[in-house]
């Protein structure tokens, strides 16, 4: 899941009965949220996520850091489409934080408000067959998958419930596109220093069979060392591989790196901004 800073036009999305639970925004509770029905995953689907499941997988050996191999394996994903109440149980347990069921991106503010209160919103639907190379939209899949293992790792787990503090804080800055970034660079598509390499811990990354190699075997793109102000100055690209990526040495890192006011921050930010356009 990603704020919606993307362009996508909530608004403008309808039930179609066709493509199921997708974009179902006419039956949420006001928080957004929808219950995840299971029986609403039918024979079809099921075998599309062990497929996606098991392509994924092959690749996460050197790939992925250790604490989401860890949580995965843990996570027994295999046995189908996972019921967010029964993971819920385990979560809960281990760093406080509860899945909520969406149809699809949420408003910035509504986003903040759920990761603030450490409740993960993860899209009830999954992807459709010529969708399964790549899909620019979140789906079960990518939020299940990429974004539910690192929740089990307690500083991780820290660290996002700040980002959506730090949202909500933001918003009355004019820092979100600043921020944006920075749950870009993270959240999506961060790498970590483990074992002498660089391993992905990036949802964006892990979800996706293409990027997964490339972010962290290719030679063309761009390995940079995690800096707060060097994140917030880099655009990104919603869809096509990153050319940069940016490398935490530790959670501990980032946790400590983000902890700072970041209002300065976005006063400077905006302040260049300013004189870029008028150069
Ligand atoms: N330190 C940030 C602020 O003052 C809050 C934040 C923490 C944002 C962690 C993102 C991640 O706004
Ligand atoms: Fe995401």
């Amino acid at each position: 899941m990603v704020a919606g800073t993307q362009p996508f036009d909530i608004s403008a999305k309808t039930h179609d009965p066709r493509a199921g639970l997708r974009g179902d925004y006419a039956h949420m509770d006001a928080d957004y949220t929808v219950a995840q029905d299971m029986s609403r995953y039918d024979a079809a689907m099921q075998d599309r996520w062990q497929r996606l499941l098991a392509r994924q997988m092959r690749l996460l050996p050197g790939r992925a850091c250790r604490a989401f191999i860890e949580a995965v394996t843990m996570l027994e994903m295999r046995r189908g489409i996972p019921s967010f109440a029964e993971v819920n149980a385990a979560l809960a347990a281990r760093t406080g934080w509860t899945l909520v069921g969406v149809p699809g991106l949420l408003p910035d503010a509504v986003f903040f408000a759920h990761l603030a209160d450490r409740r993960f919103p993860v899209t009830v639907w999954l992807r459709e067959e010529h969708e399964f190379d790549y899909i620019v939209e979140p789906d079960l899949f990518h939020d299940f998958f990429g974004h539910v293992p690192m929740l089990f790792t307690p500083v991780y787990a820290d660290y996002l419930q700040r980002y959506g503090q730090g949202g909500l804080k933001a918003a009355t800055l004019s820092g979100l596109d600043w921020l944006a970034r920075l749950y870009w660079y993270t959240i999506e598509f961060g790498l970590l220093r483990e074992d002498g390499g660089v391993r992905a811990y990036g949802a964006g990354i892990l979800s996706s069979p293409k990027e997964l190699v490339y972010a962290v075997e290719s030679g063309v793109p761009v390995r940079l060392p995690f800096d707060v102000l060097e994140v917030m100055r880099t655009p990104y690209l919603i869809d096509d591989v990153q050319s940069q990526y940016f490398v935490l040495e530790s959670f501990e890192q980032l946790l400590a790196d983000t902890a700072p006011d970041f209002a300065p921050l976005y006063a400077r930010l905006s302040a260049e901004a300013r004189a870029a356009v008028k150069a």
